[in-house]
């Protein structure tokens, strides 16, 4: 029988760790350098929160408008981050996703065409022209088929459902490998490699209705953090506007933007356009018999062409959050999503074929004859760990980290679809300097037992208590910590309640007991998330106390405006001694050609980041 604290060992130039969008395309391009690679995901391959950006991939390829191109998607994605984004990797997001794109095409991904046989774009909030490379609802299912597909082609070494406890460092610092476990023996892996690219997306299952799966719990951002790197913008949390808000067990499941950008609507329980009250007066039609009139009145005056129901996320997440508290809301407490009434049956489920199925099967709605209800979600954290722009570097040699882990292009806001091209875009240029920077060092390969045998120790802890609670219960209690305490709207006195419970919760977890046997044991694999889940919780609320303003994902009561002097920082987040730090670092300068860029005169000051892009494809496309 095997002893406790022993374990296999693997060996690779670069380790992914995580199999979404961002993991898989990085394995792809060290693996075509030549180097040896592997990824580690704790679940199976292909079950990554990808899926959940089901709408589209943002990339200006000028198909449905050929005047988009990469300066006007670039200034959409600074403009949607409120200028928090780091100017250099909005760049270059915009500028490499159209390959990126099309490369997929010829990996085999299958989009929607356009008539004449291009791939077909459509709207999102917050981006002037419709942009979005799709497959139907289920373009981050298509981009992650496609992956796959190629990384299991290329033959890349896969270990599925592994979890990753703790990055190795060697005595200078750098990373040097990783330890985990066999999720379903329970038995212990070491992972000697040069390079570790970190891939593990979110954190949402900190949060009780959130459009993420199990796997979100902030793996990556606790392992860089605990290793050394600086984490980034921690305060900016995206809720999506629309999830589902009924029946109860599905509360949180993502409706697609892809609803709105098809035309959908949204209305209060008077049935009203809401979205029209929460644009400036100037910008409301005194008088508008019909929807459309109102419509047509919004966008002429914006001199755009689209309606206030694609504003970016956080305005419209805010704008039901008000409706809902106003007593307007729907009787579940959301509001109403409309496609009924202006597109067709054969439209709906030619488009929108998951939302239709969803609606049906899991709340008995048809939403090709009725309005759905929904209400804002927690989706995706604009924070995380800070890189290198250009090659994906964290702060600790050896260490790199892509997609939702990482920080920086979004600044406090992403736009819809700028995920999934986030993902193939830095995914891509992560594995491609993991790649160089493992070659650069050599074969030699070696990892400290010492630190090996202490995340084993570590890991093994919760079994060897007599008592202590369970770590089901302590879930439950930060999920309605983060819920009611760091949710949409933020105050000064609730984040320092949240952090003192998150105290609290961190001393409990560190007696957490876990019955049975290590084989099979979801209530341990929970015990292992929870501290990475408290740590990334911690994080988040520390940074929100800091940011004493309103803006993108992160809204203060008591601070209700954005204000000039935080525009120019992001907070830093590190552990010193032990101690969590938050500290403000000014912004990189932006090259005055790039703000050029950026500035808009034309578009008048408050309904700057509104979104200005074209109708919803006609029936028919
Ligand atoms: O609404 C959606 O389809 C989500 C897309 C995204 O988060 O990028």
């Amino acid at each position: 029988m095997a002893k406790a604290n022993e374990y296999e060992t693997h060996d690779f130039d670069v380790l992914v760790i995580g199999a979404g969008g961002a993991g898989l395309r990085a394995a792809i391009e060290a693996h075509a350098l030549g180097v040896r690679t592997g990824i580690v995901c704790k679940s199976l391959l292909g079950k990554a929160h990808t899926v959940m950006a089901e709408g589209g991939i943002a990339a200006a390829m000028g198909n449905v408008y050929p005047e988009d191109n990469w300066k006007v998607h670039f200034r959409d994605t600074m403009r949607g981050g409120k200028m928090l984004n780091n100017w250099r990797m909005a760049q270059l997001h915009a500028q490499e996703a159209p390959d990126r794109v099309a490369e997929l095409e010829e990996w085999g991904a299958l989009f929607d065409r356009t008539p004449d046989g291009r791939i077909l774009q459509r709207d999102f909030g917050g981006h002037r022209y419709a942009r979005l490379a799709h497959v139907g609802d289920r373009t981050g299912l298509e981009m992650i088929r496609t992956l796959q597909q190629r990384a299991v082609a290329q033959n890349i070494d896969v270990f599925m459902e592994c979890a990753i406890r703790s990055l190795l460092t060697a005595d200078d610092g750098r990373v040097c490998g990783a330890v985990g476990y066999w999720r379903e023996s329970g038995r212990f892996v070491v992972f000697r490699a040069h390079a570790v690219v970190l891939a593990t997306g979110g954190l949402g299952k900190a949060f009780r209705f959130t459009t993420n799966s199990w796997e979100s719990t902030g793996n990556g951002q606790a392992l860089a953090l605990q290793a050394g790197a600086d984490l980034m913008d921690m305060e900016f949390l995206q809720f999506h506007p629309t999830g589902m808000v009924w029946p109860p067990s599905v509360r949180g499941l993502l409706v697609t933007e892809g609803v709105r950008g098809d035309g959908g609507t949204l209305k209060n329980s008077e049935g009203r356009r809401f979205m029209f009250d929460y644009v400036p007066e100037m910008f409301r039609a005194e008088t508008a018999d019909t929807e459309e009139e109102a419509d047509r009145w919004y966008t002429d005056k914006v001199n755009a062409r689209r309606t206030p129901d694609l504003l970016p996320r956080d305005e419209v997440a805010r704008a039901i959050n008000s409706e809902v508290k106003a007593g307007r809301g729907s009787p579940h407490g959301g509001v109403y999503l409309d496609i009924a009434s202006r597109r067709s049956e054969e439209y709906i489920r030619r488009r929108l074929p998951s939302m239709y199925h969803q609606f049906k099967e899991l709340a008995g709605v048809d939403i090709t004859k009725e309005p759905m209800e929904v209400g804002p979600t927690c989706h995706y954290m604009m924070g995380g760990i800070r890189v290198d722009p250009d090659s994906e570097a964290t702060t600790v040699a050896g260490l790199y980290a892509a997609g939702e882990a990482a920080a920086g292009l979004h600044g406090s806001n992403r736009l819809g679809g700028n995920s999934l091209s986030d993902l193939i875009v830095f995914g891509r240029r992560a594995g491609m300097a993991a790649a160089e920077y493992a070659k650069a060092r050599g074969e030699e390969l070696s990892v400290n037992s010492t630190q090996v045998e202490a995340a084993i120790e570590d890991s093994l802890a919760p079994f060897s208590r007599e008592e202590g609670e369970s770590p089901y219960d302590l879930q439950h209690d930060l999920q309605d910590t983060m819920q009611s305490l760091v949710g949409i709207i933020r105050t000064e006195s609730e984040l320092v309640e949240a952090i003192d419970k998150i105290e609290q919760l961190k001393e409990r977890a560190s007696k957490v007991r876990v019955e049975g046997h290590r084989q099979f044991n979801p209530g341990w694999h929970l015990a292992m998330d929870l501290q990475s889940l408290l740590t990334v919780s911690e994080c988040l609320a520390r940074s929100a106390l800091a940011r004493k303003e309103s803006r993108g994902g992160h809204t203060r009561q008591d601070y209700p405006k954005p204000d000039p002097q935080f525009a120019k920082i992001n907070h830093v987040t590190r552990l010193v001694n032990g101690e969590l730090q938050v500290v403000a670092e000014p912004l990189p300068e932006i090259p005055a050609d790039l703000e050029e860029l950026i500035e808009e005169p034309a578009v008048p000051t408050g309904i700057q980041a509104i979104s200005q892009s074209g109708p919803a494809p006609k029936e028919g496309n």
